[in-house]
């Protein structure tokens, strides 16, 4: 090889490196400086005035049984209509996204799948989407609050599942979720800790 080329070959192999490891370390360390803004922001979040319609609309909507403290209503409430009237995660986490027959892309009368609510296993090329419903800790996905708050706006795998391929999640529309106010997201991390714990379906996805 030419002395030209391996030059070529240094500063692509520099370009690629440096695109991806020292972003993700920059990532992961912004993290850390600003988790204590995450932190006391997530708790004062609580005392903030509230769209009454959308926690109505939330808690009506909810497909699975809800177990909260008093003091998280309305987040929980709030983040119901986050997951189930906007943020459409049960298309991608939830599978298959409903009941036998009670499909409304068949003309059925609609039921979520309960069963396996949110608790990932769609594939989508080589990826899947997680679980996030509550670990044996009560932690959604297995994430903090500040882990969670990371994942959404950063994209970032914290559990790098497929380091050859990126250490951002695919799929997933961290994109556009990252967007949202934190206490969007906070209501929606406390809507996902109230919800039942699931495991993904064990057969595989059939349409009727
Ligand atoms: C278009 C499909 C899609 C939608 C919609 C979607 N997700 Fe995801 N999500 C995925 C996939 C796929 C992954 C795994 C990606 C990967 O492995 O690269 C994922 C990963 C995640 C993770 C990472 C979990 C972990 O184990 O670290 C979280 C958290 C998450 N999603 C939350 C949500 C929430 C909350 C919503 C709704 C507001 C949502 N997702 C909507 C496809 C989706």
């Amino acid at each position: 090889m030419s002395r030209p080329v391996v030059g070529l070959v240094g500063l692509v192999v520099a370009l690629v490196v440096g695109s991806l490891v020292p972003g993700s370390a920059r990532l992961l360390a912004q993290s850390s400086a600003e988790s204590s803004v995450v932190e006391q922001e997530g708790d004062r979040v609580r005392t903030y005035p509230t769209d009454t319609q959308e926690v109505k609309i939330g808690f009506r909507i909810a497909p699975v049984r809800l177990t909260f403290n008093a003091a998280d209503r309305e987040l929980v409430g709030l983040g119901s209509y986050l997951v189930n009237a906007t943020g459409g995660c049960n298309d991608c986490h939830t599978n298959p996204n409903y009941a036998p027959g009670r499909n409304p892309f068949m003309g059925q009368p609609e039921r979520i799948n309960r069963d396996n609510y949110l608790a990932g296993g769609a594939t989508f090329g080589p990826f899947t989407s997680r679980n996030i419903t509550p670990d044996a800790e009560g932690k959604p996905a297995g994430l903090d609050w500040v882990e969670f708050h990371h994942v959404m706006t950063t994209g970032i795998d914290l559990k790098a599942l497929h380091p050859a391929i990126s250490p951002f999640l695919q799929v997933m529309p961290w994109p556009v979720y990252g967007k949202m106010k934190t206490r969007d997201l906070r209501a929606i991390y406390t809507y996902l800790k109230a919800i039942p714990s699931a495991s993904p379906a064990t057969t595989m996805a059939t349409e009727p």
